[in-house]
């Protein structure tokens, strides 16, 4: 990448400062040959065409038609002597570029090749055998379309620009060497079409303004998106990206008004025997499948590559808590939780109290079957949850006890529930005894008072009572 970017700085710097030197081919083109609409030679020029003052077998050619360009490139003396080796073609009008017809022939020494800003209908014919062009610019000609064999001769081909035009496929070139391309700003580029074009021995340019159009024959599209560059290149290099033994694919195109379309990855681990959730997660997975290992915890939700994972199925594995859920993004988030088959002996309510399942998220599915559960009292808590949201959890009838021969969906409070029940009883018994005890002796005490005042003695057993020092008060 460091070295592409060098590459376009160096053919930026280097394009303004042309022909500053005379005799020297190395000031007039680096890479390419480029040069400004002022290099043209003046309107009332009878030629349409001229060789460079400043530069060594260079020439320039401008506002051109299928008979004044051959008219210039002869009044010009560029193609008699076959020796020009940089040519630019500024604002040729041309339906048809034939690149088998004798004047292009003639040019046998031509290294730079730039036709610019100007309206070519298409490009026919092939350049010659082991013709030398290693810089080809055909840029801003509103080009639709290459023949097959256009290019494929250009042994030496080593930049190749093709911006701002108006292809949908790029043509076929040799890539004996790396091949810089430029295909950006073309608006019907298909992306099936770029993406053949994604070889180890061809980097791009302008990356950011290079997008292809999404179609039918791309994998699973129905619309048309513009996609950049950069996820074409994603979405090809998704396997090799991807986790270890583990399988990637593009899951969807998530397409969010004002953000460029990006990819969906959907990674798939299951039955590898891993110990440990993957982690990192390759960007923007959405859906991972960790079944059948031998995952003990799924702490690692919580990791910050897990944020925009939707759908995690951890089936048949050792998972013996829920609790790591809490407090991640993936429990606001999520789409499906399947966590079928594993050793969990506890469901905390209070923890799947907090997953909504309204509005937004009634598609939302848990999947919790065939764990054995410690179950008690408190399980009876987890029976209503799993009641209420019978249809986000299509398993619900799994899930069983462990130390009772019973699914949770069916434990009865009024067995289980006994003990705490009775202990809560008691507490009752007793209180209405101690308020009992509390009326009867007030009563005795007032019976007393009264058979007191109106008999004049003490009735039993206050009368056996010994005298306390306090009583003389009340005589
Ligand atoms: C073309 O015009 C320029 C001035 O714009 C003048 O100096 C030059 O002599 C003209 N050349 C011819 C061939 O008329
Ligand atoms: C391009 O060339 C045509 C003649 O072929 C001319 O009429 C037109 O003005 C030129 N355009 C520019 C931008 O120079
Ligand atoms: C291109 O030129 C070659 C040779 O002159 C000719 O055989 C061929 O038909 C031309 N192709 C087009 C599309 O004009
Ligand atoms: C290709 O380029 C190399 C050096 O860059 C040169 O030696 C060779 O002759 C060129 N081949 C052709 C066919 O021009
Ligand atoms: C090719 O031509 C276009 C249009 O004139 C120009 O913008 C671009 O810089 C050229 N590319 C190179 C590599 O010189
Ligand atoms: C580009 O090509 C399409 C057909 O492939 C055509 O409809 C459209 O007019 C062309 N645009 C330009 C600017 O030439
Ligand atoms: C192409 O580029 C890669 C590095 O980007 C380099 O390793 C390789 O040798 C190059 N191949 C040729 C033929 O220059
Ligand atoms: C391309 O876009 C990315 C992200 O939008 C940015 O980081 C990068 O610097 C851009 N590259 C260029 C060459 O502008
Ligand atoms: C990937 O699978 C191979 C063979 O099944 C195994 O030897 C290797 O340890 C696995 N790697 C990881 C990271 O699990
Ligand atoms: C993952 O791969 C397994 C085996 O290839 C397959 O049965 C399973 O359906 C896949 N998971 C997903 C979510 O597609
Ligand atoms: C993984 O689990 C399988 C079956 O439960 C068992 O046979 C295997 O030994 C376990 N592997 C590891 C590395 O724990």
């Amino acid at each position: 990448m460091m070295q592409v970017v060098r590459f376009v700085a160096a053919i930026f710097l280097i394009v303004p400062t042309l022909c500053v030197l005379p005799d020297d081919d190395n000031s007039c083109h680096h890479i390419c040959f480029h040069q400004p609409q002022e290099a043209c030679p003046p309107l009332n020029h009878t030629c349409r065409c001229q060789q460079l003052p400043n530069c060594r077998r260079a020439a320039i050619c401008c506002n051109v038609n299928k008979f004044t360009l051959n008219e210039g490139l002869a009044c010009g003396n560029i193609g008699s002597d076959g020796q020009v080796e940089a040519l630019h073609i500024r604002n040729a009008t041309l339906e048809v570029l034939n690149l088998s017809q004798p004047v292009w022939r003639r040019l046998k020494r031509l290294r730079y090749m730039t036709i610019s800003d100007g309206q070519i209908g298409e490009v026919a014919g092939e350049f010659a055998r082991h013709a030398s062009v290693s810089c080809l610019n055909l840029s801003s000609n509103s080009i639709s379309k290459f023949e097959e064999r256009s290019l494929v001769n250009l042994y030496n081909l080593s930049f190749l620009d093709l911006s701002n035009n108006n292809l949908s496929a790029i043509p076929r070139f040799r890539m004996e060497g790396n091949v810089t391309l430029d295909v950006s700003d073309n608006g019907q580029m298909a992306c099936s079409n770029l993406k053949s074009a994604l070889r180890p021995e061809v980097s791009f340019v302008n990356e950011n303004q290079t997008f292809c159009e999404t179609s039918k024959d791309f994998e699973w599209f129905q619309s048309t998106e513009k996609l950049p560059l950069s996820q074409v290149i994603a979405d090809h290099e998704l396997q090799k990206n991807c986790y270890h033994n583990c399988t990637c694919k593009t899951y969807r195109l998530n397409l969010v008004p004002g953000k460029l379309p990006s990819f969906e990855v959907e990674m798939n681990c299951s039955g590898k025997q891993f110990q440990f959730l993957p982690v990192p997660l390759p960007d923007n997975t959405i859906s991972l499948d960790v079944s059948g290992n031998n995952i003990t915890s799924i702490k690692e939700l919580s990791e910050p590559s897990y944020q925009n994972l939707r759908h995690f199925y951890a089936d048949n594995n050792q998972i013996s808590s829920i609790q790591p859920l809490e407090g991640t993004k993936f429990i606001g988030n999520f789409d499906t939780l399947s966590l079928r088959n594993n050793k969990i002996k506890m469901l905390e309510t209070y923890l799947l109290d907090n997953i909504q399942f309204e509005r937004n998220f009634n598609q939302r599915k848990v999947n919790l079957g065939m764990n054995s559960l410690v179950c008690d009292c408190n399980t009876m808590k987890l029976k209503v949850w799993l009641l209420s949201k019978l249809s986000h959890i299509p398993d619900h009838d799994q899930i069983q006890c462990e130390n009772m021969n019973s699914k949770v969906t069916e434990l009865d409070a009024s067995k289980l529930c006994q003990s705490p029940q009775d202990w809560t009883d008691y507490i009752y018994y007793i209180i209405t005894g101690e308020v009992l005890l509390l009326v009867s002796l007030i009563a005795k005490v007032s019976y007393d008072y009264w058979v007191f005042k109106t008999a004049g003695y003490l009735p039993w057993p206050a009368s056996k009572m010994p005298r306390l020092p306090c009583d003389w008060l009340c005589e």
